[in-house]
């Protein structure tokens, strides 16, 4: 067990810029591993439990253009804070298996690179706020930036409210330093962090993923 502090789960978190098919490639692993018999939890960041919502709401809210970076970073946390004590810490320790749609790697990317706090402040919030609870497996995709940012304004278009699209809408540069960041975090972590390309099909895309996610479970745990 690479996780001793959250109990005999596997803990399971989806990375990756805007655009990258993260969710999409999250949604097919899980219903992969529902169709084998696996209890599965899912969460998704910003939000995942009741009050992660309403702090969601906060910090999707196109009124709080004022939002200091620290406190974006600080909402960020109370929603991961909630969902570990509501959700995850529970989930892992009954023994299944928690799939999130993203976690604190995202701090690192978007607010540590994208805002350009540091990695160095984020970590600490982490140790703080959630000591002892690290994924045991990262699935990162990733994507080139413009194809990665086409996408992602296709689907705003399509079905986001303007106000959904605060935290999406921001300039280039900000997507160049969190794609970077998230480059910086599968070097830093190659043992939990693995990188697919979010350019490949679907298909071939997800197939890997279940390669890597099968031969987890065949790890002595
Ligand atoms: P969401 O609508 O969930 O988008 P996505 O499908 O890309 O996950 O919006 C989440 C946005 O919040 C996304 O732009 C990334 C950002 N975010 C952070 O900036 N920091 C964080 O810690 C998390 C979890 C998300």
């Amino acid at each position: 067990m690479t996780n001793p502090a959250a109990g005999r789960g596997l803990f399971i978190t989806f990375e990756g810029p805007d655009g990258s098919g993260k969710s999409t490639q999250m949604r097919i692993l899980v219903e992969r591993l529902r169709n084998q018999g696996r209890v599965v939890t899912i969460n998704q960041e910003p939000g995942g439990t009741g009050i992660g919502q309403q702090v969601r709401k906060i910090l999707l809210d196109p009124e709080n253009h004022d939002m200091a970076p620290l406190t974006e970073l600080l909402l960020m946390f109370a929603s991961r804070t909630q969902a570990a004590a509501e959700t995850i810490r529970p989930a892992l320790a009954r023994g299944e298996i928690v799939v999130s749609d993203r976690f604190t790697d995202s701090s690192l990317a978007y607010q540590g690179g994208g805002r350009e706090i540091g990695f160095d402040l984020v970590l600490a919030m982490h140790r703080l706020a959630l000591s002892g609870l690290y994924p045991d497996l990262t699935i990162l995709l990733d994507i080139d930036l413009e194809l990665g940012l086409s996408r992602a304004r296709g689907r705003n278009r399509e079905n986001r409210s303007g106000g959904e699209a605060r935290l999406d809408e921001q300039g280039l540069e900000f997507h160049k330093r969190v794609r970077e960041a998230y480059l910086q975090i599968a070097a830093l972590d190659p043992e939990r962090v693995v990188m697919f390309d979010g350019a490949e099909p679907i298909k071939a895309v997800s197939e890997k993923i279940w390669q890597r996610v099968s031969a987890e479970f065949l790890k002595a745990r």
